[in-house]
């Protein structure tokens, strides 16, 4: 054997020890070697692959690091999309879920596993050959951050996986940073004079999406894996959650030691309430316990409602509490024009983490708790919430406390102030006041709508300030002024072109985000994706008349009434037209969905198919011109039978004049 023969066999030894021992002390917390042994095994690999460069691999644990640094993260699209969860905040709202769920399935047996919810961000991990391919955030649930070199630093992450494992597959779990390793990372920021992360999950999140993966690298992140997203391949996979978590282990994941069986729905509830009180002595944040259906062809047949799939729920631990000073209170203007009061308080840690400001809502709100400047209040942070004021402890009055005024006018123009007739909200009637201006063309680039990448808060307030943008279709005139931006503070060539290049790509976005950046008000994402499918352009929807909005399912009088309103105003009949002179797409699909191969054709799924994950199934018909419904109705043409398929395959029978399709016909189909 020759020199290179015999280092890639030692190689080969080492890296298996290394995966081993890797395993043992980052995934099941028991090692059994020291740190120094382990050091030394890692070293003889390095010597070895810097000897021979033709023998390092991707998955060799020498390269968990070794990435260098990006300019900005690539996108990734989810072949399954990322869902969310239902919250419920009671026994009763639990119960109601349960009876809800057990309805749609009659007559069958359910148990269920309940998990920790653990509060950090949502990653998926994609493996190919067996081999980790890609990693990414969830980003809105169809498109995430490619974030590979960074999730490979974290040590619980396999880079590959053994044996007979299928030859493409995603899992999906949370990254989260340990309350220990959080209090570490923020003592060592407050030495360094660095900003400091509000809670663990920030911290997280940001450590995730560094640029320089030798930074994520220092950062003691770890992960549960809890869910399997799809796979493909000839491998049988486990009809249950709890088996496939299991399976998932074996192959190396980090699986949560809390994960608990539950055979019935009280078992569930036990679980939560034995959390409930011990969930301080844990190391990491859990805001909930999640309750999953155990049996995945049940799964199937739940199916999804909007983002959140019918049967798992999140339910969410009660909020935590603590008491302090309010100081002031400061109002700021929203992008309606709204007047919104916020708490200005003496800081304080709620739950290991510290509140400066929390919200208001609103004048009435006020009144109706009888909260005064200068008092001692309760304040409260539940999850996701921002954090807010619940009562004043009336107790510790001394007669200094003031009550709340609004302001008569706008706190930031000046300008004349309204509140109209049965509305709790009052508002800034200038509809140039700079607060709303800034906080239109925000919203207008955020993500949910024209997501224009590094037009933020702040830059939108400078732009404004410097008086490139008075509307949002001043964007899309940015390109003219490319030296006042160049002289801009922190812009230089390479962001600028970035920006510019944003605006340009966001002329394409699709009309339900068009609608949903307008920031018209009550008209929040789900309800401009109504309207997009209802008017396939925008001068359509303008011209419509109430009576035609209130018809279409889920749009209401007072959502009606606001886009009629909208699109009345001369100045934003103004702004679209700009926005069509610029070039920005107004139009929803071209393509008449009657020329499509399924147009009119509604689809049913039921069984497990083999060889394509369900929401991709879903997703080519939809593609195709098609619909996809949820039960057997009159609407039904088609339903495509998997393995063990439910219930709704007798429907169909039943009612005669729908076709069947097996997978394979089903594929040839949509080929
Ligand atoms: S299941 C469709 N299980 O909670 C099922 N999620 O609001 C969705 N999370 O984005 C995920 N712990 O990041 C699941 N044990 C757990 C979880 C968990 C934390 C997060 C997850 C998701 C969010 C849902």
């Amino acid at each position: 054997m020759d020199d290179i023969e015999r280092a890639k066999v030692r190689v080969a030894e080492l890296r298996e020890e290394l995966n081993h021992h890797n395993r043992l002390y980052h995934v099941l917390d028991s090692p059994e070697i020291s740190y120094a042994d382990y050091c030394s095994l890692m070293m003889e690999l390095r010597g070895l692959e810097e000897e021979y460069p033709e023998l390092i691999t991707p998955e060799s644990p020498t390269q968990r690091v070794g990435a260098a640094p990006v300019e900005a993260f690539g996108v990734v699209q989810h072949p399954v999309p990322l869902l969310s969860l239902a919250n419920v905040f009671s026994s009763d709202e639990l119960t109601a879920w349960h009876k809800r769920t057990t309805n749609l399935v009659p007559g069958r047996e359910m148990d269920f596993v309940c998990e920790l919810k653990m509060d950090g961000l949502a990653v998926a991990l994609t493996y190919i050959d067996g081999r980790l391919a890609t990693g990414a955030t969830r980003g809105d649930g169809y498109r995430g951050e490619d974030i590979t070199q960074n999730l490979k630093t974290i040590r619980s992450i396999p880079l590959a996986v053994p044996g007979d494992v299928p030859t493409r597959f995603e899992v999906r779990g949370e990254v989260f940073l340990s309350k220990a390793g959080f209090e570490k990372l923020n003592r060592e920021r407050a030495e360094e004079g660095k900003p400091l992360f509000a809670n663990p999950r920030n911290a997280a999140a940001g450590s995730l999406r560094q640029l320089d993966p030798q930074v994520t690298a220092r950062r003691p992140l770890d992960i549960y894996i809890y869910g399997l997203g799809y796979a493909e391949g000839s491998r049988r996979m486990p009809d249950t959650h709890w088996e496939t978590m299991e399976y998932l282990q074996s192959l190396g994941f980090k699986v949560s030691p809390y994960n608990s069986r539950a055979a019935t729905i009280d078992d569930a509830e036990e679980y939560y309430r034995s959390w409930l009180e011990r969930r301080e002595g844990l190391d990491f944040e859990a805001d909930g316990v999640v309750i999953k259906v155990n049996s995945l062809a049940l799964q199937e047949e739940l199916g999804t409602v909007g983002h959140d799939p019918r049967w798992a729920v999140a339910y969410k631990f009660p909020a935590v509490q603590a008491t302090t000073r309010l100081l002031d209170i400061g109002v700021s203007v929203g992008r309606t024009g709204s007047l919104n009061p916020y708490a200005i308080l003496e800081p304080v840690s709620v739950g290991g983490v510290t509140i400066r400001r929390a919200a208001l809502h609103n004048e009435e709100d006020i009144r109706r708790k009888d909260i005064r400047i200068g008092d001692t209040v309760v304040v409260q942070r539940a999850g996701e919430v921002i954090p807010e004021v619940v009562k004043p402890v009336e107790s510790k009055r001394t007669g200094a406390e003031r009550e709340f005024e609004m302001p008569a006018s706008c706190p930031v123009c000046g300008g004349e102030v309204l509140k109209p007739e049965g509305e709790v909200m009052t508002y800034c009637t200038n509809t140039s006041c700079p607060a709303r201006v800034e906080e239109q063309l925000s919203h207008f680039a955020s993500r949910g709508a024209m997501d224009i990448d590094g037009v933020g808060e702040k830059l939108a307030a400078s732009l404004h300030r410097a008086g490139l943008l008075t509307s949002v279709a001043d964007l899309y005139s940015l390109h003219r002024h490319r030296d006042e931006l160049l002289r801009m503070e922190g812009m230089g060539e390479k962001s600028v072109q970035n920006i510019l290049d944003a605006i340009e790509g966001s002329k394409e976005r699709p009309l339900a985000r068009v609608i949903f950046a307008l920031g018209i008000r009550h008209v929040g994402q789900e309800v401009a994706e109504t309207l997009a499918d209802n008017y396939d352009s925008i001068d359509k929807l303008a011209s419509a008349s109430q009576e035609e909005l209130v018809a279409i399912p889920a749009i209401g009088p007072k959502i009606a009434e606001s886009i009629g309103a909208f699109f009345r105003q001369p100045a934003n009949r103004d702004i679209l037209e700009r926005l069509k002179r610029a070039g920005v797409k107004l139009e929803g699909k071209a393509q008449p969905r009657g020329d499509l191969p399924l147009a009119g054709k509604e689809f049913l799924l039921t069984g497990r198919l083999e060889t394509i994950p369900r929401n991709q199934a879903e997703a080519r018909i939809k593609e195709l011109g098609g619909s996809v419904g949820s039960s057997v109705t009159r609407k039904t043409t088609h339903l495509v039978v998997g393995a063990d398929p439910g219930s709704k395959l007798q429907k169909a029978r039943a009612q005669g004049d729908i076709e069947e399709l097996n997978e394979e016909q089903f594929l040839k189909l949509i080929e």
